[in-house]
């Protein structure tokens, strides 16, 4: 195949595969026990009313006619994002319908907005460490990278704005708001304004990428950086609330971006699945449904969490540290002084699996931490999950070995 090879383009050459996605075909062993990817609860999918949402869409005598099977606008389906943006000004104040557009999943919402403002060079703003996702389009941009340290706070903006202050200038920073993928941290309210203050300053974009926030067990709710600044573009997903093989997403932009977006859309893929958007419709518009889906699905996170945090200490104490989320699905777990990427062959070997954290940065600044996503196991398989990566560090009880 290698005189096909000279065919590819320079971006498809240099892209970089997800190193989760590289991941999966380890994960299929029997009995393994995966905590590195990031998918919902699958036993908690609502699958009886979407059942009923896809008979209501499909009936031709019933509330949406024979639209759920036809072209739609590239934009999305009208009751869609009029509800969409009645659901982001109770938090924003201000959306407006014709600011939201549809995309097939917040993904592609973070690829269009690279397609539009991104030349290759460009620099863009991450966090350290930073959602996997955005990073490979970014790269994939041929974007230059630069990276801003995160705490339990989320970005550190101090740290930001003293690379903008010499001479750094973004054309986007891209953040995860609440209970951060991969860490979990939630960004401060006071740091939102700073940010927000810094993008009018300095003139970027903010990608405010906020797949989790219904997905609130503990704390309390924080007001979204556009109420903060008309710079930034807020995402939103139904994958992490209903499921993600809707690939329903959508993003609130400003409309100086409008135009541009819908172009980018349209070369993409037309639309998003008129189908999958009615389906979307229908149970986002049930709201007692949607209020104790969601209240149930926040109840077995919380669970989850505790359990696989409560097993991580039994079994590896001092061996581990993190910080417990308000949310989400991840805990970000640091093993001083192991580089989880060479110990992950022997936990693969004792079966269960994680995700390295130098997979999250562009350097080795979180080498010796780990992605565990507390999300699709059940609580007895969590605390054997805690108990086989117990036996696979170093200090465990098994020997690790440590894979050439
Ligand atoms: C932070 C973040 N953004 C975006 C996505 C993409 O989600 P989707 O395209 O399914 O909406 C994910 C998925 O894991 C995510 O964690």
């Amino acid at each position: 195949m290698s005189n096909l090879d000279g065919l590819l383009s320079a971006r498809a050459r240099t892209a970089r595969s997800s190193v989760i996605r590289d991941l999966l075909h380890l994960l299929e062993q029997p009995g393994m026990l995966s905590l590195a990817g990031g998918l919902p609860a699958g036993d908690a999918f609502p699958t009886e009313r979407f059942r009923l949402a896809c008979d209501r869409a499909l009936s031709r005598g019933g509330p949406y006619g024979a639209a759920a099977l036809q072209y739609g606008p590239t934009e999305g389906v009208g009751e869609l994002r009029d509800l969409l943006a009645r659901d982001a000004r109770s938090l924003d104040g201000r959306t407006e319908a014709d600011e939201v557009l549809v995309t097939t999943g917040s993904q592609q919402a973070i690829d269009l907005l690279a397609r539009t403002l991104l030349d290759p060079g460009d620099a863009v703003i991450v966090e350290r460490p930073a959602y996997l996702g955005s990073l490979q389009v970014f790269a994939a941009a041929g974007a230059s990278i630069e990276s801003v340290p995160s705490d339990e706070q989320g970005m550190c903006t101090d740290a930001l704005e003293q690379q903008l202050r010499t001479g750094l200038r973004p054309k986007l920073c891209s953040v995860v708001p609440n209970f951060q993928n991969p860490s979990g941290a939630t960004l401060a309210d006071e740091r939102r304004v700073h940010l927000a203050e810094l993008a009018d300053r300095y003139g970027f974009v903010i990608v405010e990428d906020d797949p989790y926030r219904e997905l609130r067990f503990a704390g309390s709710d924080v007001a979204p950086i556009r109420e903060h600044t008309e710079l930034a573009v807020t995402l939103g997903s139904t994958s992490k609330v209903l499921a993600p093989g809707l690939r329903v997403g959508w993003l609130c932009a400003p409309a100086m971006l409008r135009d541009a977006l819908v172009r980018a859309k349209q070369a993409a893929d037309l639309h998003t699945s008129t189908l999958s958007q009615y389906v979307a419709l229908d149970l986002l518009t049930d709201e007692p449904f949607l209020r104790a889906h969601i209240e149930s699905l926040c109840s077995c996170y919380a669970e989850r969490c505790g359990e696989l945090a409560d097993a991580l200490d039994v079994e590896l104490g001092e061996r581990c540290e993190f910080t417990r989320p308000d949310g989400g699905f991840f805990l970000w777990v640091r093993f001083p002084g192991v580089d989880t990427s060479s110990v992950l062959e022997a936990a693969l070997r004792v079966g269960v699996a994680y995700v390295p954290g130098a997979a999250f940065t562009t350097d080795d600044s979180c080498a010796d931490r780990a992605r565990l996503s507390f999300a699709s196991l059940a609580p007895e398989q969590l605390r054997e999950a805690a108990r086989r990566l117990g036996e696979a560090l170093p200090g465990g009880r098994a020997v690790a070995t440590t894979p050439s």
